[in-house]
């Protein structure tokens, strides 16, 4: 029987892939993403709230009698808890649901490591302003304080002294954390039935100070071969902790001193284009893979970590100000080892500072030979789009 595919929210990517491998599809989005499905002919479409699980869940069960459903797939965050549940309901295979909770809830995934010594790291969940007082007071500054079910940076703080402390307002659903210095990284994977491959390890550059807004990603992170196998054996023991069995997840981590810290996970390919980063550096197809591996339509890979060339993403980080002219973008795009341009930066804008993912002007990706080659090639990019600001 013909394999049928259920996609929520599919991103562009998704549908070439489908169109590519003519799979029997039937995608689920909000009507305000209608757009995007105008030359779309050869596929089922229903366009509902699919946050409302119900009506998700109603629309899919009668689908599923009719045609029955081999799988469902997402990338978008939001949708991931939804196909996961629907999932349980319809008897489909999926990322459970306790293991999302887990994923999704940044206490509870603290609470699950809190039993592995090398995984456990100092937490409370707030209740007041008071806890944080005492937290402080027996682990000492600096902490992390940020929203236990976070995304995009928003609402991440620093409380290095007294006089943060004394600043910091308390709301409800945060989580504080003993801060851990070090390098950042995330670490691309897929799993195939409990066997996870680290695809690539992506270095991590943040905004600074106390912003931690990622400003620019490099694959493969520029770290020894030891500190890759480590790694490696960290991050197989850490999905097979949280119950991760199948598919791409995207675990941030920081380095100190030697020891590895989870920061957080996710069960779906990381943001900011890491895919084409990882396309560009190793081959490897994640979104291709997200897809055809549920569908039981591709082997998998076994090899880890491999390599053809090194790539970057890199955010804009404009100054603050009223835009009086910007030149250069044009140019970047003919340029050698530039692979593409966004900018959303235009005359007359009142461009302000980055404050969290959702804020950021645009990118260049960018490809080299070497670590620090790509990283100039990316820097030398960004500094050469030309910005005039009005006095
Ligand atoms: N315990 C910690 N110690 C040090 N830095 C931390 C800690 N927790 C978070 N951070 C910093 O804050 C950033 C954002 O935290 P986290 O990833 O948990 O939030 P998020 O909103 O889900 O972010 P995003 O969606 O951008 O990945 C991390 O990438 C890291 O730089
Ligand atoms: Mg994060």
């Amino acid at each position: 029987m013909q394999k049928h595919l259920v996609m929520i929210s599919p991103h562009k990517a998704m549908l070439d892939i489908v169109d590519r491998h003519n799979i029997k599809c039937t995608i689920i989005d909000k009507i305000n993403n209608i757009r995007l499905y105008k030359s779309i002919t050869n596929h089922n479409l229903i366009l509902c709230d699919y946050e409302c699980i119900e009506t998700c869940y109603s629309l899919l069960n009668g689908l599923h009698n009719v045609h029955p459903i081999s799988t469902i797939v997402t990338l978008t965050e939001k949708a991931i808890p939804i196909a996961s549940e629907i999932s349980e309901r319809l008897h489909l295979s999926y990322t459970s649901l306790d293991t999302v909770d887990v994923i999704y809830n940044k206490v509870k995934m603290r609470s699950i490591l809190e039993s592995y010594k090398d995984f456990s790291l100092p937490y409370i969940e707030l209740m007041n302003k008071n806890q944080l007082r005492a937290f402080i007071r027996k682990f000492s500054y600096p902490v992390i304080v940020k929203p236990k079910d976070g995304v995009g940076s928003v609402g991440v703080q620093k409380i290095c002294n007294d006089t943060d402390f004394s600043e910091f307002k308390f709301t409800d659903g945060l989580i504080a954390e003993q801060f851990i210095e070090g390098a950042e990284y995330s670490v691309e994977c897929f799993s195939f039935s409990g066997d996870h491959k680290v695809i690539a390890i992506t270095e991590k550059t943040i905004v600074g100070e106390k912003n931690f807004t990622e400003l620019g990603h490099i694959i493969p992170a520029n770290i020894s071969k030891k500190t890759n196998q480590d790694i490696n054996n960290y991050i197989v023991r850490f999905l097979d902790i949280i119950g991760i069995k199948n598919g791409a997840s995207h675990t941030e981590i920081k380095i100190f001193k030697n020891n590895i810290h989870i920061i957080e996970t996710h069960n779906r390919i990381g943001g900011d284009r890491i895919s084409s980063l990882v396309k560009l550096s190793t081959g490897i197809d994640l979104v291709e893979l997200s897809i055809l591996w549920p569908l039981d339509l591709c082997k998998k890979i076994e090899i880890s970590n491999l390599f053809y060339q090194y790539s970057s993403i890199r955010f804009l980080n404009p100054k603050k100000g009223f835009v009086e002219s910007i030149n250069g973008v044009e140019s970047l795009l003919y340029s050698p080892n530039i692979i593409s341009v966004e900018c959303l930066i235009n005359k007359g804008d009142n461009v302000k500072p980055i404050s969290d993912s959702f804020s950021r002007y645009g990118f260049i990706i960018s490809v080299g030979k070497s670590f620090n080659e790509v990283k100039l090639t990316s820097i030398d990019a960004i500094n050469s789009i030309l910005i005039n600001y009005k006095n």
